[in-house]
């Protein structure tokens, strides 16, 4: 059904071909918002937001479209290309698009990090990525694939986006334009970059055991991430920005506790 804080907005959607990317163009659609899809395949734009010359072209390819009112960096995962896609791809996108964004009345973009994030990594790499120095973050990754993280060099790059939208999202460049720029981590929701962690039972209790998900289920529904990257995106949202927000089912709140407000 049509919903004022969507219809008639126009969204750009990467990772728009599958989980959680396509959950969410579904909803917008839903709701009476144009989307312009970014996927390696499948999608309005095909784009390989690993590479410099891939995320390029997505910019150039959606300002030949004209307007937007906001951008969801969704693409990503833990296949190949991990710091690539994950942090500077997804960086790329938001940052290559913000000339645009601000040209709209009501801005807004949004970023898919995981509650990978949550693993302490290598400062080094994090230093590295928050520097946009690509090569010196992947010839670190290159000596230590690890990244000085128990989730790798997905969860160093996961945790690297979480600071970035943590420092410009109160900038001029962001809030003062008029843009809402937060994070939605994501538990273990069911979609093909989850895959691996079915393909044994072992592996499953084992990812299970390490981050529990008492709310919703293990995994959750791509749907219900959707949900409120939908909500964050939408004209609606007038006060939410720089937040790191878990779609997670009680993960996160499960490892840290009431840690902060100690
Ligand atoms: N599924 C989970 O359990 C989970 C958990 C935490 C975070 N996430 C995050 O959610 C986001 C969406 O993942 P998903 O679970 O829907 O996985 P998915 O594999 O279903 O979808 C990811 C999409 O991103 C696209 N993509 C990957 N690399 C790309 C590239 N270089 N250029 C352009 N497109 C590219 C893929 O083609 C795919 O369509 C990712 O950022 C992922 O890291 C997923």
């Amino acid at each position: 059904m049509t919903r004022p804080e969507h219809s008639g907005r126009t969204y750009v959607v990467t990772g728009s071909a599958s989980g959680v990317g396509a959950a969410t163009a579904a909803l917008l659609r839903e709701r009476g918002a144009d989307v312009i899809g970014c996927d390696l395949s499948d999608a309005d734009i095909q784009a390989d937001l690993s590479t410099p010359d891939g995320r390029q072209s997505l910019v150039d390819e959606v300002a030949s479209r004209g307007a937007i009112d906001a951008v969801l960096a969704i693409a990503g995962g833990g296949k190949r290309g991990l710091l690539q896609t994950n942090y500077f791809g997804a960086v790329a996108t938001l940052t290559g698009l913000r000339p645009l964004l601000i040209q709209s009345e009501a801005p807004r973009a949004v970023v898919v990090s995981s509650t990978s994030s949550l693993s302490p990594a290598d400062e080094q790499v994090l230093q590295a990525c928050l520097d946009g120095d690509e090569a010196a973050a992947q010839a670190y990754v290159d000596a230590d694939p690890s990244a000085g993280s128990a989730a790798g060099a997905y969860g160093a790059a996961k945790r690297a986006l979480n600071r970035w939208v943590r420092r410009v999202a109160p900038t001029p460049e962001w809030a003062g334009a008029g843009i809402a720029l937060n994070a939605v981590a994501s538990g273990v929701v069911d979609t093909p970059a989850a895959s691996w962690i079915f393909a044994s039972e072992e592996t499953r209790i084992a990812v299970e055991t390490a981050a529990p998900q008492p709310f919703g289920g293990f995994p959750g529904r791509p749907e219900w991430v959707a949900e409120l990257i939908c909500w964050l995106a939408g004209a609606g949202n007038r006060f939410v920005t720089g937040q790191i927000i878990f779609a997670d089912g009680g993960a996160e709140t499960m490892l840290v506790g009431d840690r902060h407000w100690r």
